[in-house]
């Protein structure tokens, strides 16, 4: 692996609410590993070879915490239903469709090729339940450079015709055999145990997942308290559980501080649910897009944060309609302001600082010591050309930077490191 130094304008955040940025400075990599961001380049790294991104934008990779594959080319489509409908008259036909694997690899490709550009370093993915076209998928992921989870989707109910495994015991089997085929064959690729949600899993088909990720100490991501309607009916599908989370954690879903569960959402989480995650050492993919697309609400990630809860941002396409983690970013600030104004005025706004860092750094320690550009951290980078953002004023880096957030359209990806490996450039 190479070792080299980055130079140009360099910002990351030093702790949750504070942005380090050095002008005009060098980032050092060392096998893959960052040997932390310096005015002037300590004596002992003067022997590397250094790339000039005078005047860029480097900032830390960022980790796409929840988003799905399979419908990334319907993204932006029926976006007035609520989830449910949604799920009925859109998800689920066209997920039917990666039963036919030449469908699933020209689709695949799409969503590989835009990823491979994309803002994101790291991301954790749920394919269909079609164990050829997971492999196809992950076949694929593995040639973009980003390092990935990837989750074989387990539903055994509640899929209509098209997109229902025919039992648990089939849907236990097919998982085993997919997790046969992929074991070993990726460098970059991993897999992850993913139950779509409580209503398109039986109780035995929970539990059998429940034992296999013990087993094989397998991860699990899954979606919790998105909308009304679906929190209504896990109540009813699981009458003993006293919450959705409860419910999870009945069939040993939850994970624990070693093995984290992500949920995605938990727009409707409340204390008692709060508690449950953070017992289990979950993580919350925080996904305001799609939850403003699906009229779902707005999740109170402050309250989370206070409560020491682990987060990160996922794109959730195609209920949201951009994998872009700029936008991400964006949509998670203006979200919290809108629940500060007219939901309650005691959880303020998320800050730049802090919603940048859950970009970066919060979904970042889901797969180790990513996201950040201290010492000891994997090495994943971008390299931004903000030059087409003209303005009369002399801007700060931070400043630049939030500006970025804001324009994501104007923003070049120069290039694109993940663990000290260019992936891409333009
Ligand atoms: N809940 C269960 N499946 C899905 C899905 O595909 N997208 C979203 N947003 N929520 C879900
Ligand atoms: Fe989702």
């Amino acid at each position: 692996m190479s070792s080299f130094v980055l130079k140009g304008d360099i910002a990351f955040n030093e702790t949750r609410e504070k942005i380090h940025t050095i002008e005009d400075g060098f980032l050092v990599c060392e096998d893959g590993i960052c040997k932390g961001a310096f005015e002037v380049l300590p004596d002992e790294y003067q022997n590397l070879p250094v790339k000039d991104f005078t005047g860029k934008l480097i900032v830390p990779g960022m980790t796409d915490l929840h988003v799905h594959a399979p419908q990334y080319t319907f993204r932006g489509i029926g976006m007035d239903l609520e989830l449910l409908d949604w799920l009925n008259q859109h998800t689920f036909p066209e997920e039917a469709h990666y039963k036919d694997l030449e469908y699933a690899k020209k689709a695949y490709s799409y969503f590989t090729y835009d990823l491979k550009r994309s803002f994101s370093t790291r991301a954790v993915i749920f394919a269909t339940m079609h164990t050829d076209a997971t492999v196809e998928l992950m076949d694929q992921l593995e040639e973009t450079g980003v390092i990935s989870y990837v989750g074989r989707v387990n539903m055994d109910r509640n899929g209509g015709v098209d997109l229902q495994e025919a039992s648990a015991e089939v849907s236990l089997q097919e998982t085993r055999e997919w997790l046969a085929r992929v074991n070993g064959r990726y460098a970059k690729t991993f897999p992850i145990l993913t139950p779509r949600f409580i209503p398109s899993c039986s109780d035995e088909l929970m539990k059998g997942l429940g034992a296999l990720s013990e087993e094989m100490d397998l991860r699990i991501q899954s979606h919790l308290s998105e909308n009304p309607s679906e929190v209504a009916w896990v109540k009813e599908l699981v009458p003993e559980s006293t919450c959705y989370a409860n419910a999870y954690e009945i069939f040993d879903t939850m994970g624990n501080e070693a093995r984290p569960t992500i949920m995605a959402h938990c727009v409707y989480s409340d204390e008692k649910e709060m508690e449950i995650l953070k017992k289990h050492g979950a993580y919350i993919a925080h996904c305001s897009d799609s939850n403003m697309n699906l009229t779902s609400g707005i999740a109170p990630i402050r309250k989370f944060m206070d409560a020491g809860i682990r987060i990160g941002i996922g794109t959730d396409v195609a209920a949201g309609s951009s994998m872009n983690m700029l936008k991400a970013i964006l949509n998670a600030i203006q979200a919290s302001k809108m629940y500060y104004r007219l939901v309650d005025q005691s959880v303020k706004p998320l800050t730049f600082e802090e919603t940048f860092y859950l970009a970066t750094e919060g979904g970042g320690s889901y797969f180790g010591k990513v996201g950040s550009f201290k010492e000891g951290y994997e090495f994943d980078a971008l390299v931004l050309d903000d030059s087409k953002m003209y303005s009369m004023r002399n801007l700060s880096v931070r400043e630049r930077l939030e500006r970025t957030c804001y324009n994501d359209a104007d923003v070049i990806i120069s290039h694109k490191y993940v663990k000290g490996e260019n992936t891409f450039q333009r």
